[in-house]
């Protein structure tokens, strides 16, 4: 199967995920979307040789612009890695069940349009939790509402700070993802 990440950011999941498939029999990263020039992501995919695919928002909100560009690279799954545009539903509907993202919190609290990055964890803090964590879930028409799929959390300690706690919660996105992906994936195999 051959999985397309989408990345704006600085893609140390992208990169987790692409080392994770690397000499993998049957699946494999084929190609990076990315909708930021100077984006980590960028520079990760040259690194390991992955193609990528840089996308501009008008076409991209079109809907159908870029279904046909990751269907003729015969993409079968695609995952979200700190994409910040919400999946339009032509791409939704087209890849059915097969795309899902990672969230730095653990939904269904901390969700929702412009909570990603550092405002995620500010929110988590300034609300007195005792915990934060991941969500991996599939992704449908409404930000971070698609079903779960696995969840790992972190204490959150006084003191800690939205980048002492973002530093916790990248440890379980690299140590979870990458598998993550690989079970859901062999799950369209059989
Ligand atoms: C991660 O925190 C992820 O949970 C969120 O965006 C961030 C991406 O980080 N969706 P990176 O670009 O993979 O380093």
């Amino acid at each position: 199967i051959r999985i397309a990440i989408f990345a704006s950011g600085t893609g140390s999941n992208a990169e987790k995920i692409i080392e994770h498939f690397t000499g993998h029999p049957r699946i494999k990263v084929a190609l990076v979307v990315c909708n930021k020039p100077d984006a980590g992501a960028l520079n990760i995919a040259a690194h390991h040789q992955v193609p990528v695919l840089l996308i501009e928002k008008e076409p991209f909100f079109r809907g159908d612009a870029y279904v046909a560009a990751l269907k003729q690279q015969e993409i079968g799954f695609i995952v979200l890695a700190g994409f910040l545009w919400k999946i339009p539903a032509a791409l939704i509907q087209a890849y059915p069940n097969r795309i899902i993202n990672i969230h730095p919190a653990l939904l269904p609290k901390y969700g929702g349009k412009g909570m990603y990055g550092r405002h995620v964890h500010e929110a988590v803090i300034a609300a007195g939790e005792k915990e934060s964590g991941i969500t991996i879930h599939y992704v449908n028409e409404h930000f971070d509402e698609g079903a779960p799929i696995f969840q790992a959390a972190c204490v959150v300690e006084p003191g800690d700070t939205p980048e002492s706690l973002a530093q916790k919660v990248h440890v379980l996105e690299h140590l979870h993802f990458p598998r993550v992906v690989e079970e859901v994936v062999r799950r369209y195999e059989e």
